[in-house]
């Protein structure tokens, strides 16, 4: 059957994203809010937004910065610290300000030093989670210096991974953002508890293309591109239809000045043509037909909310990654593919 030149799927959400703080929140949560219709807001702030009063202040800024015409809900994560209360963490939880803690391991990522340094300080905090049937959403990389940076995911998996789930079998786990052939089989062949998300880059690079004529500091992020193989096996497992894999951007704003120099951030800002990227890929694979699962309706069913009402058209077209996203005078960021055209259109629909 010929592929489709407009597909009509529930509006997607997005269940994994950087917002940042101030002036650069108030320039991209425009561009989430006008794609997707609900995100995992991720807490890595300075400092990071770990107890709900901190995390209910965090909701009313992205609220703040969210267009009146616009209808985008966060969903805000809480930051796990070695010395999370988990009194607290279950109160907002209950409250509904808080949707799901974010483990990162300290150390592994931008904003990771005040993460947890030893997974068995934070057991009481993960059995708690477990029995209030919270999710809990993985930074899956171990951090010892030792380990090759290529290798952190699939050490992950084994040393940290495995074993918590079988100690807490009850914990629903999200393996955010994966990267190898090892996290794709290891969700793919893992439980109702554990899904995984992947980014729009993961599925368009590798980690040759980091360094195509020279090092490009724009598409290095955490966990690293892998080699090819590994991409197409998580190509492949987000595209299957498996129920328990879904869309999170890991959309990550740095200032360019940040990323370009001696010692550049991680994270790459995809968030203007998330949706696009998305289409462009499932569309090379054949799977167009299994884009609204893994955008719109896999997602709700793990985190047990309902799926969106209205919906978003994807037309065949073109779009023009932006050009840099100006913040404020000394301060602009560098949309992944920027004046890159990519074979597809965002629509909405009446
Ligand atoms: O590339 C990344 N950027 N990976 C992460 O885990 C964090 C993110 C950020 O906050 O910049
Ligand atoms: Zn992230």
């Amino acid at each position: 059957m010929a592929a489709p030149e407009r597909l009509v799927i529930r509006r997607p959400d997005d269940w994994h994203l950087h917002f940042r703080d101030g002036a650069i929140l108030e320039r991209v949560v425009p561009y989430t809010a006008r794609q997707f219709a609900r995100a995992i807001v991720m807490p890595n702030l300075t400092p990071p937004a770990a107890t709900t009063a901190q995390i209910a202040a965090y909701r009313d800024r992205v609220l703040a910065a969210t267009p009146d015409d616009l209808s985008f809900t966060p969903l805000m994560t809480a930051y796990l610290t070695d010395k999370t209360d988990p009194d607290d963490l279950a109160r907002g939880h209950e409250a509904g300000v808080i949707t799901a803690a974010k483990l990162y391991p300290a150390g592994a990522t931008t904003n990771s030093d005040s993460g947890v340094t030893d997974i068995a300080k934070i057991d009481g905090v993960l059995r708690r989670m477990a029995e209030i049937d919270m999710p809990l959403l993985v930074h899956g990389e171990v951090t010892h210096g030792s380990v090759d940076i290529f290798d952190r995911e699939a050490v992950f998996i084994e040393e940290i991974l495995k074993p918590l789930m079988e100690r807490l079998p009850d914990l629903r786990v999200v393996l955010e953002h994966i990267t190898t052939a090892e996290a794709a089989e290891t969700v793919r062949t893992g439980g109702d508890t554990l899904a995984a998300t992947v980014t729009a880059h993961h599925l368009i690079i590798n980690r040759t293309d980091m360094f195509r004529g020279g090092i490009r500091p724009h598409l290095y992020c955490l966990p690293i591109a892998k080699r090819e193989r590994h991409r197409l096996a998580v190509r492949e497992f987000a595209t299957s239809g498996h129920p328990r894999v879904f869309l999170g951007t890991d959309s990550a704003p740095h200032p360019i000045g940040a990323k370009e120099s001696a010692c550049g951030c991680a994270g790459i800002f995809s968030a203007p043509t998330a949706l696009e990227l998305y289409a462009q890929a499932f569309d090379e694979d054949g799977a167009l037909d299994r884009l609204e699962g893994f955008a719109s309706l896999n997602g709700p069913a793990f985190y047990r909310l309902p799926v969106n009402d209205d919906r978003i058209a994807l037309v065949r077209g073109e779009t023009v990654a932006p050009g840099p996203v100006v913040v404020d005078e000394a301060t602009a960021i560098l949309p992944f593919q920027s004046g890159e055209t990519i074979p597809w259109r965002l629509e909405a629909v009446e």
